[in-house]
């Protein structure tokens, strides 16, 4: 099959030579999300390395940590996406990670402008960021060799069932439908930001299941299930450490450079996008209404 720009992804590979001390030395990089479970290990892994790391998210857990900066937000707060944006040294950074997530409960909850919070947390906060920073992301960057580079942590390529034509999941909520919304719309963020901003280049990855927080919504925090769930998981998938040095690789391959809008699964294989985004409309549909929803922030930014 081939990809957006015509380019067979099956065809490419990149260089996953694990890195050596310091390979990152000079590097800037913001992980959203990156103060728990697979940002926080992505954060450890680049700073081991010598990047220079922003972290934010809600609960800092890594004080004092070496080249670890923090930048407090809660990112269901469109507003709040849209001040983390202006604070962030974009023109300076290498590459922004995302990495925030959570799971949607049984009953739908929503922020004060009325958007479903895991649409509000898991997609439409980075949507907010990469349509507020784009634009300047990594104009004045000291190695300028490679693009800056925007990494979308989700669940790409996997066909969910979702709704794009009630994203917002104002209808008949179901938990699973507004999770897989959230995971339509990191995919299209991708895909979209691949054409919209060719001086950038955006990537989906899909790190598989892993032992984290991300089901404490969905199972209750601290709850019994949640604790069985999370044990279940760790004793049979890679933990998101071993996945961070795995696929730290990646972030610098120059294999990838000309691959923008490509897509990941856990072991860094190339995959192809779920099939509802690869027609154009589809894909037009869910930025529009990304748009719709956001707009009352972004208009607000002028
Ligand atoms: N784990 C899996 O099995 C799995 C599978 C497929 C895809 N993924 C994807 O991987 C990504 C990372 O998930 P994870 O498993 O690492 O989850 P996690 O351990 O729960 O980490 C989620 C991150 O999101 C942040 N976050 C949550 N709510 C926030 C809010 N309101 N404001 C600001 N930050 C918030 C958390 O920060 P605080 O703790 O500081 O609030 C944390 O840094 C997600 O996109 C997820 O969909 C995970």
């Amino acid at each position: 099959m081939e990809w957006i720009d015509g380019t067979k992804r099956d065809d490419f590979n990149w260089q996953r030579t694990p890195l050596t001390q310091d390979a990152l030395a000079g590097k800037k990089v913001v992980v959203v999300g990156g103060t728990n479970g697979i940002g926080r290990a992505f954060a450890h892994t680049l700073a081991a390395q010598g990047a220079e790391v922003i972290v934010v998210g809600r609960t800092f857990r890594d004080e004092g940590a070496e080249r670890i900066s923090f930048i407090q937000a809660d990112l269901s707060d469109m507003e709040q996406a849209r001040r983390t944006a202006q604070e962030l040294p974009i023109e300076t950074l290498d590459w922004m990670i995302f990495t925030t997530g959570i799971m949607p409960g049984k009953k739908r909850e929503e922020n004060s402008e009325g958007i479903e919070i895991d649409l509000a947390v898991s997609y439409l906060s980075r949507f907010v960021i990469v349509r507020e920073t784009a634009e300047r992301l990594g104009k004045n960057r000291a190695q300028t060799e490679v693009k800056p580079r925007v990494f979308v942590v989700g669940f790409p390529g996997t066909n969910q069932k979702g709704d794009i034509n009630d994203l917002n999941s104002k209808g008949n909520y179901s938990l699973m439908t507004a999770h897989s919304n959230t995971v339509i719309g990191n995919e299209a963020l991708v895909l979209d930001g691949a054409a919209r901003y060719p001086h950038v280049n955006f990537y989906g990855l899909n790190p598989g299941l892993k032992k984290s927080n991300i089901r404490a919504g969905m199972l209750g925090e601290g709850s019994f299930f949640q604790g069985a769930a999370e044990f279940v998981i760790g004793m049979v998938t890679e933990s998101v450490e071993d996945y961070s040095e795995r696929i730290a690789p990646l972030f610098v391959s120059t294999g990838i450079e000309n691959q923008s809008g490509a897509l990941f699964n856990r072991h860094g294989d190339p995959i192809h996008p779920s099939r509802e985004l690869a027609d154009a409309a589809n894909l037009q549909k869910v930025i529009e209404v990304s748009e719709k929803l956001t707009s009352r922030t972004l208009g607000a930014a002028g």
